[in-house]
């Protein structure tokens, strides 16, 4: 089991390892924005990493093409739709401030 913290309202949940970030918080009742279903098509799932990032799977060219095409870093952003949590460990995240 991992975990995902948000650093701004310090809640954490329980995350499978294999899940990612998104469907970790939406199963946890958390309020997480996924216009496109988790389909890397719409960037509303972003998220700056803070810490733990090592567990993530690494950003593919898609997720990278589609943060860039709504005019996100993708140095900055991941989408967390597309960060599958590969082993135990915290994820620290934060939710950009709101278009
Ligand atoms: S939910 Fe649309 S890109 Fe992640």
């Amino acid at each position: 089991m991992a975990s995902i913290q948000n650093k701004v309202t310090d809640e954490t949940v329980e995350a499978e390892v294999g899940s990612t970030i998104l469907e970790s918080n939406l199963d946890n009742d958390i309020e997480h924005p996924c216009d496109c279903g988790g389909n890397c098509a719409c960037s509303t799932c972003k998220v700056i990493v803070i810490s733990g990032g090592a567990i993530l799977s690494s950003q593919d060219e898609d997720e990278r093409d589609t943060l860039d095409a709504y005019g996100w870093d993708p140095d900055e952003f991941r989408l967390a739709c597309q960060c599958v949590i590969k082993s135990e460990g915290n994820v620290v995240i934060e939710f950009p401030e709101p278009e």
